[in-house]
């Protein structure tokens, strides 16, 4: 079994931060959001990894995996979830494979979507009960097999939605290959399953058991941080003084908590500094970062990011790398912003 993890988007819900740098870079809860879906195949038994990226991701997307041994497929341009496939097909084989969305997240993991691989199944797709199926690729089920797939249909035949892991046979390629671009212009891999089911082929859905998190816009970044901060084993490695620690914290090594007040769940990052601040619940700061003087809480603050005299506390929001929020002495008292294109500021 072999492990596909697609990182080649382009991540146009969340710029400004991705202007710079691709989406599974992004640190939730202190770690790369590709980290969780490189564990999780670990932990499930895939050791053979490939990770497809573009040529505007490679560079970091490499950087963010340098502990890990995995390969890496170049994908020229974003042409859809089954051309990421195919474009693969040289490290794929005719092993059977996991195709893991590089920015979605898994409470417990991928196990029993393997467990549900067994004889005779062709594919197994991870579902979701949504609230919002029409905003989603809705399956219908007779039993556990899927019968038809819909991508975002008007009046969804059931709330159950495909989430991004996957699990197919290297027939699903044989699919691919005669594959037409949907309306959109991308070869879908939800075409590639229906491909699959019109075969006759047995196509398995099997529902993702704990929570299920796309990563896909800025709140859901800050709450994928949330429910990852939620499980966080309290750990202090840093240098605190002076300071309150109450509920689930993590300090790591080189971090400075100073003069400071933290109420977990909070992380705070390798030689992150926080002095005479308050760091609110279900927030995470990357490593480097410095809150001072200020206070912060439900946010992501990304590597080397900076909050210095705020008056006001930041919630809900996220800093991106070196990014920096400070308060203007002196007159005029007025606002000076140096915003990148599509950055959103909401002043109180
Ligand atoms: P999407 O979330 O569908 O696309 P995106 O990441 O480009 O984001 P946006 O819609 O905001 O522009 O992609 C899901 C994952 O699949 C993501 O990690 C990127 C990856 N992907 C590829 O590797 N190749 C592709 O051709 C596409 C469309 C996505």
């Amino acid at each position: 079994m072999k492990g596909l993890i697609l990182a080649a988007g382009r991540g146009t819900r969340l710029r400004p931060l991705t202007h710079t740098r691709p989406k599974p870079v992004i640190r939730v809860a202190g770690r790369p959001i590709l980290h969780y879906a490189v564990e999780n195949l670990l932990e499930a038994g895939v050791k053979e990894i490939g990770v497809v990226v573009s040529p505007e991701t490679e560079k970091d997307i490499r950087e963010a995996l340098a502990g890990y041994r995995v390969s890496y497929v170049l994908q020229e341009e974003p042409q859809g979830l089954a051309h990421a496939v195919a474009v693969a097909r040289d490290f794929l084989g005719q092993s059977p494979f996991v195709l893991y969305l590089g920015d979605n997240l898994f409470q417990k993991g991928i196990g029993r979507f393997l467990e549900a691989f067994g004889e005779g199944v062709s594919a197994v797709i991870a579902l979701v009960r949504v609230k919002n199926p029409s905003q989603f690729g809705v399956a219908v089920l007779q039993g556990d097999r899927i019968v038809r797939l819909v991508e975002k249909p008007k009046d969804p035949p059931s709330d159950l939605a495909v989430a991004g892991v996957y699990v197919f046979t290297p027939e699903v390629l044989e699919v691919i290959q005669d594959l037409k671009p949907s309306a959109r212009g991308e070869y879908e891999i939800t075409d590639a399953i229906q491909g699959l089911v019109d075969r006759g082929k047995r196509v398995v859905g099997v529902e993702v058991e704990g929570w299920w998190k796309d990563t896909g816009r800025p709140e859901d970044l800050l709450d994928a941080n949330r429910l990852l901060l939620e499980e966080l084993s309290p750990r202090v490695e840093g240098h605190v003084e002076g300071s309150q620690l109450t509920g689930r914290v993590v300090v790591e090594r080189g971090a400075k908590v100073v003069g400071s007040t933290v109420i977990g769940p909070a992380f705070i990052g390798e030689g992150a500094l926080v002095e005479g601040a308050y760091i609110g619940p279900f927030t995470s700061l990357g490593p480097g970062a410095r809150v001072v003087r200020s206070e912060v809480e439900y946010s992501i603050l990304e590597d080397h990011a900076a909050l210095v005299d705020v008056a006001l506390r930041l919630q809900e929001s996220i800093l991106g790398v070196g990014a920096a929020v400070r308060s203007r002495n002196g007159l005029p008292r007025a606002h000076r912003l140096i915003l990148g294109d599509l950055s959103q500021v909401e002043l109180a």
